[in-house]
């Protein structure tokens, strides 16, 4: 028994944030973030918006993509570092708006490789069959926790959601396998020290709200992290890199996907990228570039894509789909 991606969708909010914007709220240019990042704009959610509202519409394209009514989900998976709030979940939430009922829901935190974690985790719910149909979502809004002081992080994150519906099926298509890593040693690298059990909101001052980030250590932990992934993946599969008919990196720096294309010895023609357009949705990330990927025709049947993702934790992975 296979699990086999049968619909995507994705959702961005309506407010752009271009780097002539950013221009006036920070010392930086559009041809500083463009030639160290690749990102021309990224989207930004109002104060009304908040990230199940995102995961909702995105939920809703995927599901009428699959050609599945709400009902005959089994189970919702949220992946996010950026809950509505911290209790209850965020998938609980988008369970009840969709209107399914009784069937479990939950979120699951790996930040921005919460979709391949959320992929392993639906998978492996299939393949037990303990689920035949799940729904998983990425989804984030960074923006929200943003320091927009901080020239070095507000450049970088934008919001999004994307959505994909999972089904048993028999035979070769479907995932084919993954692997997760984290090292929880470097968990300061990327963080928000505000909000939770440590700093509860209540006691948080200005600079607990926002996230703080080595850039320059992660970068290189990024890039030796994300090739060790699909090294191992491909590995485990039995297939080599020339196999690989598409790559959908997690959108984080145009430079750490140059970087790993070299590395790997792989053409940046397939490789597919829109970071230029939305900047790092985080958990978002992935499923809204397979969901542009698949509108654009990028992808047809049989092909074999392959996922990498890295993100705070610090967490990293790799999956492999025959679509
Ligand atoms: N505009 C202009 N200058 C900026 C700037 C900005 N937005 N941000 C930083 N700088 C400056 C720095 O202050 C520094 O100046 P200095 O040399 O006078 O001290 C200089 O640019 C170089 O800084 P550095 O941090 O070494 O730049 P970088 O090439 O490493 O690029 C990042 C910075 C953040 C773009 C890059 O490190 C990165 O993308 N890292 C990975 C982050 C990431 O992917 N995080 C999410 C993981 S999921």
């Amino acid at each position: 028994m296979q699990s086999k991606i049968i619909g995507t969708g994705a959702f961005v909010p309506g407010g752009v944030l271009t780097n002539k914007t950013l221009e006036k709220m920070v010392v930086t240019s559009d041809e500083w973030i463009v030639s160290r990042t690749g990102i021309k704009e990224r989207r930004r959610t109002t104060n009304s918006e908040a990230s199940s509202d995102l995961a909702y519409y995105a939920a809703q394209r995927a599901l009428k993509n699959a050609g599945v009514r709400p009902d005959k989900i089994d189970l919702v998976i949220t992946a996010t570092a950026t809950p509505d709030m911290l209790l209850p979940s965020t998938a609980c939430i988008v369970q009840g708006r969709l209107g399914m009922r009784n069937i479990p829901a939950f979120d699951l935190n790996a930040v921005c490789s919460g979709f391949i974690y959320g992929l392993a985790a639906a998978d492996a719910f299939i393949r037990s069959g303990a689920y035949k149909t799940v729904l998983l979502i990425g989804v984030d809004t960074i923006t929200k926790f943003t320091n927009y002081k901080d020239r070095s992080t507000c450049i970088i994150f934008g919001d999004g959601a994307g959505a994909v519906v999972l089904q048993a099926a028999r035979g070769k298509k479907g995932i084919l396998g993954s692997r997760l890593y984290a090292d929880g040693t470097k968990w300061d690298y990327i963080h928000v020290p505000g909000g939770g059990s440590r700093i509860p909101s209540y006691a948080a001052g200005p600079p607990d709200y926002y996230m703080i980030m080595k850039g320059h250590d992660t970068f290189r932990v990024a890039v030796r992290g994300l090739e060790q992934a699909i090294i191992a993946l491909l590995r485990q599969a039995r297939i080599s890199m020339r196999d690989i008919d598409i790559i959908i990196p997690h959108q984080a720096n145009i430079r750490i996907i140059e970087a790993l294309a070299m590395k790997l010895h792989y053409p940046m023609e397939k490789i597919f990228v829109n970071i230029d357009k939305y900047g790092n949705t985080s958990a978002a990330s992935i499923p809204i570039a397979l969901h542009e990927a698949v509108a654009a025709k990028r992808i047809r049947d049989n092909d074999l894509i392959l996922f990498a993702a890295f993100g705070s934790g610090l967490t990293w992975g790799a999956s492999l789909v025959k679509w």
